[in-house]
Protein backbone atom coordinates (compact mmCIF):
# COMPACT_ATOMS: atom_id res chain seq x y z
CA UNK A 1 0.00 0.00 0.00
CA UNK A 2 0.97 3.19 -0.54
CA UNK A 3 -0.27 6.88 2.08
CA UNK A 4 0.56 10.07 0.74
CA UNK A 5 -0.06 12.50 3.68
CA UNK A 6 -0.27 16.00 2.54
CA UNK A 7 0.01 18.77 5.16
CA UNK A 8 1.18 21.90 6.07
CA UNK A 9 3.22 20.86 8.52
CA UNK A 10 5.38 18.09 7.11
CA UNK A 11 7.52 18.25 10.39
CA UNK A 12 4.70 16.78 12.85
CA UNK A 13 4.87 13.56 10.82
CA UNK A 14 8.52 12.89 10.83
CA UNK A 15 9.24 11.32 14.22
CA UNK A 16 6.08 8.78 14.55
CA UNK A 17 7.49 7.38 10.77
CA UNK A 18 11.05 6.41 12.69
CA UNK A 19 9.85 4.20 15.50
CA UNK A 20 7.86 1.33 16.52
CA UNK A 21 5.52 -0.59 14.08
CA UNK A 22 5.42 2.01 11.50
CA UNK A 23 9.24 1.88 10.95
CA UNK A 24 9.17 -1.47 10.86
CA UNK A 25 6.41 -1.96 8.07
CA UNK A 26 7.97 0.74 6.15
CA UNK A 27 11.84 -0.74 6.11
CA UNK A 28 9.76 -4.15 5.67
CA UNK A 29 8.32 -2.76 2.16
CA UNK A 30 4.52 -3.07 3.34
CA UNK A 31 3.88 0.24 3.09
CA UNK A 32 5.64 3.18 1.40
CA UNK A 33 4.46 6.84 3.26
CA UNK A 34 5.31 10.20 1.62
CA UNK A 35 4.54 13.02 3.82
CA UNK A 36 4.15 15.98 1.21
CA UNK A 37 3.91 19.78 1.93
CA UNK A 38 0.65 21.30 0.19
CA UNK A 39 2.59 24.87 0.61
CA UNK A 40 5.43 23.34 -2.28
CA UNK A 41 2.64 23.82 -4.58
CA UNK A 42 1.71 27.19 -3.86
CA UNK A 43 2.42 29.89 -6.94
CA UNK A 44 2.26 32.96 -4.38
CA UNK A 45 4.33 35.45 -3.23
CA UNK A 46 5.76 33.90 0.25
CA UNK A 47 4.07 30.30 -0.65
CA UNK A 48 0.95 31.74 0.29
CA UNK A 49 -1.38 29.01 0.78
CA UNK A 50 -4.23 30.28 2.65
CA UNK A 51 -6.40 33.60 2.51
CA UNK A 52 -9.42 35.38 4.60
CA UNK A 53 -12.78 33.86 3.91
CA UNK A 54 -15.41 35.68 1.45
CA UNK A 55 -18.10 36.85 3.22
CA UNK A 56 -16.03 37.89 6.44
CA UNK A 57 -15.25 36.21 9.58
CA UNK A 58 -11.88 34.64 11.52
CA UNK A 59 -9.53 32.80 10.77
CA UNK A 60 -8.20 31.36 7.59
CA UNK A 61 -9.18 29.38 4.63
CA UNK A 62 -7.07 26.67 3.00
CA UNK A 63 -6.92 27.73 -1.08
CA UNK A 64 -8.00 25.26 -3.90
CA UNK A 65 -4.95 25.93 -6.02
CA UNK A 66 -2.36 24.67 -4.08
CA UNK A 67 -4.59 21.71 -2.82
CA UNK A 68 -5.70 20.64 -5.93
CA UNK A 69 -1.99 20.89 -7.48
CA UNK A 70 -0.85 18.74 -4.64
CA UNK A 71 -3.28 16.02 -5.23
CA UNK A 72 -3.04 16.23 -8.69
CA UNK A 73 1.09 15.45 -8.26
CA UNK A 74 -0.30 12.38 -6.70
CA UNK A 75 -2.71 10.78 -7.69
CA UNK A 76 -3.55 7.83 -9.82
CA UNK A 77 -6.39 5.06 -10.77
CA UNK A 78 -6.09 3.34 -7.67
CA UNK A 79 -6.13 6.55 -4.94
CA UNK A 80 -8.74 7.19 -2.79
CA UNK A 81 -8.47 10.54 -1.15
CA UNK A 82 -9.78 11.58 2.41
CA UNK A 83 -10.02 14.55 3.91
CA UNK A 84 -9.66 14.92 7.66
CA UNK A 85 -12.31 17.46 9.24
CA UNK A 86 -14.24 17.31 12.10
CA UNK A 87 -17.59 17.62 9.82
CA UNK A 88 -16.48 14.13 8.39
CA UNK A 89 -17.58 10.95 9.06
CA UNK A 90 -17.05 9.25 12.75
CA UNK A 91 -13.95 6.40 12.53
CA UNK A 92 -13.71 3.63 13.56
CA UNK A 93 -12.19 0.27 13.25
CA UNK A 94 -14.78 -1.26 10.51
CA UNK A 95 -14.08 1.72 8.07
CA UNK A 96 -10.19 1.33 9.04
CA UNK A 97 -10.62 -2.14 7.68
CA UNK A 98 -12.12 -1.32 4.30
CA UNK A 99 -8.97 1.46 4.22
CA UNK A 100 -6.44 -1.05 4.77
CA UNK A 101 -7.65 -3.11 1.59
CA UNK A 102 -7.00 0.14 -0.83
CA UNK A 103 -3.85 0.38 -2.97
CA UNK A 104 -3.37 4.16 -2.21
CA UNK A 105 -4.77 6.44 0.27
CA UNK A 106 -4.62 10.17 -0.18
CA UNK A 107 -4.73 11.98 3.33
CA UNK A 108 -5.42 15.90 3.52
CA UNK A 109 -4.49 17.60 6.47
CA UNK A 110 -6.67 20.79 7.38
CA UNK A 111 -6.01 23.72 9.47
CA UNK A 112 -6.84 27.12 10.16
CA UNK A 113 -10.80 27.68 9.53
CA UNK A 114 -10.34 24.57 7.44
CA UNK A 115 -10.32 23.81 3.35
CA UNK A 116 -12.54 26.11 0.40
CA UNK A 117 -15.40 24.07 -0.38
CA UNK A 118 -14.35 23.52 -3.08
CA UNK A 119 -11.51 21.27 -2.36
CA UNK A 120 -14.36 18.30 -1.49
CA UNK A 121 -14.88 18.37 -5.01
CA UNK A 122 -11.89 15.87 -5.19
CA UNK A 123 -12.19 14.12 -2.29
CA UNK A 124 -13.49 10.80 -1.79
CA UNK A 125 -14.26 10.40 1.82
CA UNK A 126 -14.14 13.04 4.88
CA UNK A 127 -13.10 11.56 7.95
CA UNK A 128 -13.67 13.14 11.55
CA UNK A 129 -11.93 10.83 14.44
CA UNK A 130 -14.47 12.04 17.02
CA UNK A 131 -16.94 14.91 18.20
CA UNK A 132 -14.26 16.96 19.42
CA UNK A 133 -12.09 19.63 17.37
CA UNK A 134 -8.32 19.71 17.22
CA UNK A 135 -5.86 22.74 16.02
CA UNK A 136 -5.37 20.84 12.48
CA UNK A 137 -5.71 17.36 10.56
CA UNK A 138 -2.14 16.10 11.55
CA UNK A 139 -3.20 14.35 14.61
CA UNK A 140 -6.18 12.75 13.06
CA UNK A 141 -3.99 11.24 10.04
CA UNK A 142 -2.03 10.25 12.06
CA UNK A 143 -4.46 7.80 14.02
CA UNK A 144 -6.11 6.87 10.45
CA UNK A 145 -2.64 6.00 8.92
CA UNK A 146 -1.57 3.97 12.32
CA UNK A 147 -4.82 2.22 12.39
CA UNK A 148 -4.76 1.49 8.65
CA UNK A 149 -0.84 0.03 8.76
CA UNK A 150 -1.42 -2.35 11.44
CA UNK A 151 -4.04 -4.26 9.67
CA UNK A 152 -1.91 -4.43 5.97
CA UNK A 153 -0.89 -8.85 6.63
CA UNK A 154 1.85 -9.05 7.42
CA UNK A 155 2.32 -5.85 10.00
CA UNK A 156 1.40 -7.60 13.06
CA UNK A 157 1.16 -11.01 13.78
CA UNK A 158 -2.40 -12.69 12.76
CA UNK A 159 -3.38 -14.27 16.19
CA UNK A 160 -2.92 -9.82 17.90
CA UNK A 161 -5.30 -8.83 15.36
CA UNK A 162 -7.94 -11.79 16.16
CA UNK A 163 -8.76 -11.53 19.81
CA UNK A 164 -8.11 -7.14 20.49
CA UNK A 165 -11.06 -4.63 20.58
CA UNK A 166 -13.86 -3.98 18.23
CA UNK A 167 -13.35 -7.89 16.28
CA UNK A 168 -16.67 -8.51 16.63
CA UNK A 169 -18.14 -5.84 18.21
CA UNK A 170 -16.29 -6.68 21.38
CA UNK A 171 -13.66 -5.05 23.68
CA UNK A 172 -10.04 -6.95 24.39
CA UNK A 173 -9.66 -9.24 27.52
CA UNK A 174 -7.65 -7.54 30.18
CA UNK A 175 -3.92 -9.26 29.94
CA UNK A 176 -1.23 -9.88 32.93
CA UNK A 177 2.17 -10.57 32.90
CA UNK A 178 5.36 -11.23 35.96
CA UNK A 179 5.03 -10.95 38.46
CA UNK A 180 2.27 -12.87 39.32
CA UNK A 181 1.42 -11.12 42.62
CA UNK A 182 1.84 -7.18 42.82
CA UNK A 183 1.44 -5.38 46.11
CA UNK A 184 -1.09 -8.08 46.64
CA UNK A 185 -3.00 -7.89 43.57
CA UNK A 186 -3.19 -11.67 41.56
CA UNK A 187 -3.08 -12.63 38.38
CA UNK A 188 -6.52 -14.63 37.64
CA UNK A 189 -5.83 -18.55 38.48
CA UNK A 190 -7.31 -20.01 35.18
CA UNK A 191 -4.28 -17.70 33.69
CA UNK A 192 -1.29 -19.94 35.35
CA UNK A 193 -3.61 -23.52 35.16
CA UNK A 194 -1.73 -24.24 31.57
CA UNK A 195 -5.60 -25.30 30.20
CA UNK A 196 -6.20 -23.43 26.88
CA UNK A 197 -9.65 -24.54 26.57
CA UNK A 198 -10.57 -22.95 29.97
CA UNK A 199 -8.18 -19.66 29.08
CA UNK A 200 -9.91 -19.48 25.96
CA UNK A 201 -13.75 -19.37 27.90
CA UNK A 202 -12.50 -17.29 30.03
CA UNK A 203 -11.03 -14.97 27.48
CA UNK A 204 -14.29 -14.65 25.81
CA UNK A 205 -16.36 -14.21 28.52
CA UNK A 206 -14.04 -11.60 29.92
CA UNK A 207 -14.52 -9.59 26.81
CA UNK A 208 -18.27 -9.95 27.10
CA UNK A 209 -18.06 -8.76 30.60
CA UNK A 210 -16.24 -5.84 29.60
CA UNK A 211 -18.12 -4.65 26.38
CA UNK A 212 -21.03 -4.69 28.65
CA UNK A 213 -19.40 -2.70 31.50
CA UNK A 214 -17.66 -0.50 29.42
CA UNK A 215 -19.30 -0.28 26.03
CA UNK A 216 -23.18 -1.99 26.10
CA UNK A 217 -23.48 0.00 23.02
CA UNK A 218 -21.37 -2.26 20.94
CA UNK A 219 -23.63 -4.52 21.86
CA UNK A 220 -26.88 -3.46 20.01
N1 LIG B 1 -9.56 18.43 12.27
C1 LIG B 1 -9.86 19.08 13.41
N2 LIG B 1 -10.56 18.30 14.25
C2 LIG B 1 -10.73 17.09 13.61
C3 LIG B 1 -11.37 15.89 13.95
N3 LIG B 1 -12.01 15.71 15.10
N4 LIG B 1 -11.33 14.88 13.06
C4 LIG B 1 -10.70 15.04 11.87
N5 LIG B 1 -10.08 16.16 11.49
C5 LIG B 1 -10.09 17.19 12.34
Amino acid sequence: MKIDILTLFPNMFTPFLEESIIKRAIDNDLVSIRVINIRDFSTLNNSQVDDTPYGGGSGMVIMCDPVFKAVESVRDDDSLVIMMSPSGKVYNECIAKELSTKKHLIILCGHYEGFDERIKTIVDMEVSIGDYVLTGGEVPALAVMDSVVRLIPGVISEGSLESESFNDNLLDYPVYTKPRVYNGLEVPEVLLSGDHKKIEEYRNSERNRVTKEKRPDLLK
